[in-house]
């Protein structure tokens, strides 16, 4: 099978998917797929990787940190066309039309934030009546809001955090910013809503300045989420699977700093995560069908890594959301707690390939 890995994009996250796309290229590979790599520049061009270039690549030396090891976005520019048989034909530009240069039997979209992982790449590839991997056009939709996808989790009654939404214009009207957040006890997080790793996210606690936060989530989006903290543990649970998903081991990140933010994600030295997380049987348990319950919650299809907030001195669960293109390096959660379940990274990357045809 010929699978096109995309990767890249305009997002805030190009760089994390860049890092995902190698080790699910390599994960391929080594499976026995032919990986056609596909990056997505910034301006939402479309390059080839040469097969050699990819072959070099994933021969390189294993990283120190999830983002020193990725793919680049490079090549010459190339077009998806629908083809023949359900596939889509990558076109070079340069060389006209009908210079068929690969035919791709399914599509992996490594792609994360808004554009790869809302469902605009997936409305695509359902036009061009390609099979691709992960969630449809909906279900990636919801996960990317969060504004629709809390609104999704409570209507199944999953627990989230007490939050309050509002959009730019709503804000600039306010006299008061203060007035819009009534009700929400301080810590509070003020998000964009639809963004990922952490980005244009901060943290307000007492006598912090709430519309310095507002403005840097406007920086993204022009939705803000403001969410009641949670004091406790942060941790986080993978989902697999299409009719029937199974949840696997739980794990944990140990925050320095108050949260996960986007420097201790990607460019630490410093490994936070701890799995499987030290829990209580009861609690790992009760998030893994809690984590099933979300993503069906959203109709979710492949995979999902589910983000909880746990109380621990309340014993109360709360779904900080589901991200449906979760990282993916050898580094990230989503593998890792995967393999605390006895299912290895190239597993898994099978297992996805086959759903995409389910
Ligand atoms: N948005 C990043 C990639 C994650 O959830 O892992
Ligand atoms: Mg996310």
């Amino acid at each position: 099978l010929r699978v096109g890995v995309l990767f890249g994009g305009p997002s805030a996250e190009h760089e994390v998917s860049c890092a995902s796309a190698l080790g699910v290229a390599r994960a391929l590979t080594g499976n026995g797929y032919h990986v056609v790599a596909i990056g997505i520049t910034r301006d939402r061009e479309l390059r080839l990787v040469p097969d050699e270039t990819l072959a070099r690549i994933l021969d390189s030396s294993a990283p120190r940190r999830a983002i020193d090891d990725r793919l680049v976005v490079t090549g010459p520019i190339v077009e998806l066309r629908a083809g023949r048989r359900s596939a889509i034909a990558l076109v070079t530009a340069v060389d006209g039309p009908g210079a068929v240069h690969a035919e791709l039997d399914v599509v992996f979209p490594v792609l994360h934030g808004p554009f790869g992982e809302d469902g605009v790449v997936q409305g695509l590839l359902e036009s061009l009546g390609v099979p691709y991997v992960g969630c449809g056009i909906l279900a990636s939709a919801v996960g990317m809001d969060k504004v629709a996808m809390k609104r999704a989790l409570r209507a199944e009654g999953v627990p989230i955090t007490p939050y309050v939404w509002f959009d730019a214009q709503t804000y600039r009207a306010s006299e008061d910013p203060e007035k819009l957040v009534v009700g929400l006890r301080r810590p509070l997080f003020v998000k964009p809503a639809r963004m990922g790793s952490s980005i244009g996210i901060s943290r307000v606690a007492d006598g912090d300045d709430l519309t310095a936060a507002v403005d840097e989530a406007l920086r993204h989006d022009d939705l803000v989420v403001v969410e009641q903290g949670v004091t406790g543990r942060e941790l986080e649970c993978g989902v697999l699977g299409g009719a029937d998903p199974q949840a696997s081991a739980v794990g944990e990140v140990r925050v320095t700093g108050g949260w996960f933010d986007y420097r201790q994600k990607y460019l630490g030295d410093d490994d936070p995560m701890v799995v499987p997380a030290l829990l209580p049987d009861e609690v790992a348990e009760r998030i893994r069908e809690l984590s099933v319950r979300a993503f069906v919650a959203i109709g979710g299809w492949g995979l999902a890594r589910v983000d909880f907030l746990y109380d621990e001195a309340a014993n109360e669960l709360y779904v900080n959301e589901l991200n449906t293109m979760p990282g993916f390096t050898a580094h990230s959660m989503y593998p890792k707690v995967w393999a605390a379940a006895g299912v290895g990274y190239r597993e898994i990357v099978d297992r996805l390939v086959a759903l995409a045809f389910a």
